[in-house]
């Protein structure tokens, strides 16, 4: 039987690392054979691409970005994600589409009938059976992220760009409710893990 395939995405800073791990052990636990990937990523030549678009001195089109990002998605549908499903395990994925609508889309600006186009060129009809947006204010997400590392290209934009982002996610999670389940990010882990738990419980019923 085919694997199912879970995507999670959020603005940077809104703890996606650890409530993605919490649902790995989760699932694991479950005895569900999975594919943890991520985008940009999950190749060894998305990986390069993911080098390139995060690099904070390698500035670039926004539709140059956009194409890469596609690029990598190509390579990583085809060599990870279609053949794991295919094998009958779950793909979890840290973050896919919907992130390339939010952040080129309505953080850049980038059309999104040309997106959309891009889409199903790149994707046919692939789509995650599950998406989990963890949303929450970007002043709360910059405050929580602190300032632990070099910040990369995307991390170092204005509260106003990730402003665009977050709406970006909640329009696609209103455009496609059946898929896109946004979580409140802002509360406590365990207010967020008790969510967590019954939607992965929903999933593997
Ligand atoms: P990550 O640090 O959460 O792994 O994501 C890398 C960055 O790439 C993050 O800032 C969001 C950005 N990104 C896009 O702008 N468009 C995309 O399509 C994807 C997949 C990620």
């Amino acid at each position: 039987m085919r694997g199912k395939f879970i995507t999670v995405e959020g603005i940077d800073g809104a703890g996606k690392s650890t409530h993605l791990a919490w649902l790995t052990a989760f699932l694991q636990a479950r005895g569900i054979k999975l594919c943890a990937t991520r985008e940009p990523g999950g190749t060894p030549l998305g990986e390069k691409l993911r080098g390139l678009l995060l690099d904070k001195d390698q500035p670039m089109h926004l539709e140059t970005e956009t194409l890469l990002m596609f690029a990598a998605r190509r390579e990583h549908i085809d060599k990870v994600i279609e053949p794991a499903l295919a094998r009958g395990e779950w793909v979890l994925c840290d973050r896919f589409t919907d992130a390339t609508f939010a952040y080129q889309g309505a953080g850049r600006g980038v059309d999104a009938g040309k997106l959309a186009t891009l889409e199903q060129w790149v994707q046919g009809a692939l789509q995650p059976d599950l998406t989990i947006v963890f949303d929450l204010p970007p002043a709360v997400g910059r405050a929580r992220a602190g300032s632990i590392k070099v910040p990369d290209r995307f991390e170092r934009e204005s509260e106003a760009f990730f402003e665009r982002v977050r709406e970006g996610y909640l329009q696609r999670a209103r455009s496609a409710p059946q898929r896109v389940r946004v979580v409140d990010a802002s509360r406590g882990i365990d207010a967020i893990q008790a969510e967590l738990q019954t939607i992965a419980e929903s999933l593997c019923r």
